[in-house]
């Protein structure tokens, strides 16, 4: 299969398991289990949505390497791994909050983000009516049009930032945030950080930060923010929790200026 094919198939399962997402969601949702903390859960549909993923997945490319939030990892013989995110903000999905989404990448080389070469992404908010895609070299698109990240913040960056489950990290994440105000016209805090990205992507944010975000978090949205002509970079602070952060050009250099004095 060539980049855009993958990119295709990216996109066509996302909607796929964004609809089952979504069915799931007006049925009701049972909340599964909870995972690193009290507030880390997972729900039925994210299990059931990561099966549909993985076997379609099996199906279509059966020499490919798997990772996925709620099933792991499995290796391949292509060279080729698929980095999925049934769910992208379960705890918004199990409020009934429409900021939910499908994250699937898929990326060439081992599946350590630092290493990786994103290939495809594709990220569906079906609450939202919307599907993001990249692919290397093609751009990131979204209902036909073409993405491009905001070059000029006259009034400060929108910018957007998420919090890990872990109460313990509060505070060090909120002394982060007020560091990074002083360059910003306002901060959100939706809730799934393959959305911010997508956001970033499309425009509609100037940029986003996150401690200790998951390989499956951020592996589709990095693909949409780079194609879209912006930057992300993933820094050690401390060896738990590397600091994500993106943006167009200027907004990227001026968070990176600012995170950088942890
Ligand atoms: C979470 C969301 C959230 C971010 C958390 C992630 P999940 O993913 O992306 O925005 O702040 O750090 O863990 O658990 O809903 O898949
Ligand atoms: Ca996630």
């Amino acid at each position: 299969m060539t980049d855009i094919e993958l990119g295709a198939l990216a996109a066509e399962i996302a909607l796929e398991a964004g609809e089952l997402a979504a069915r799931r969601r007006r049925e009701g949702v049972h909340l599964a289990a909870t995972k690193s903390t009290l507030a880390d859960i997972v729900t039925d549909a994210d299990r059931e949505v990561e099966a549909l993923i993985r076997d379609r997945l099996a199906t279509e490319r059966p020499d490919d390497g798997f990772l996925g939030e709620e099933s792991g990892a499995a290796g391949g013989t292509s060279g080729f791994t698929w980095v999925v995110d049934p769910i992208d903000g379960t705890v918004n999905y199990s409020y009934g909050i429409p900021a939910y989404s499908v994250s699937i990448a898929v990326v060439e080389g081992t599946p350590e983000p630092e290493s990786w070469n994103g290939v495809a992404g594709a990220v569906c908010a079906p609450a939202l009516g919307e599907l993001f895609t990249a692919v290397r070299g093609e751009g990131a698109w979204h209902d036909g049009a073409r993405l491009a990240v905001t070059t000029e913040i006259p009034a400060g960056a929108l910018l957007a930032t998420g919090f890990g489950y872990d109460p313990a990290t509060h505070d060090g994440d909120l002394a982060t945030v007020r560091r990074v105000m002083t360059m910003a016209r306002d901060l959100r805090r939706m809730g799934s950080a393959a959305i911010d990205l997508s956001y970033v992507a499309a425009g509609r944010l100037d940029g986003f930060f996150e401690r200790g975000l998951n390989a499956w978090d951020f592996a589709a949205g990095a693909i949409l923010v780079s194609e879209a002509g912006g930057a992300v970079s993933r820094i050690e602070l401390d060896s738990r929790r590397p600091l994500l952060f993106a943006g167009g050009r200027e907004v990227h250099a001026r968070l990176g200026a600012l995170l950088a004095e942890n």
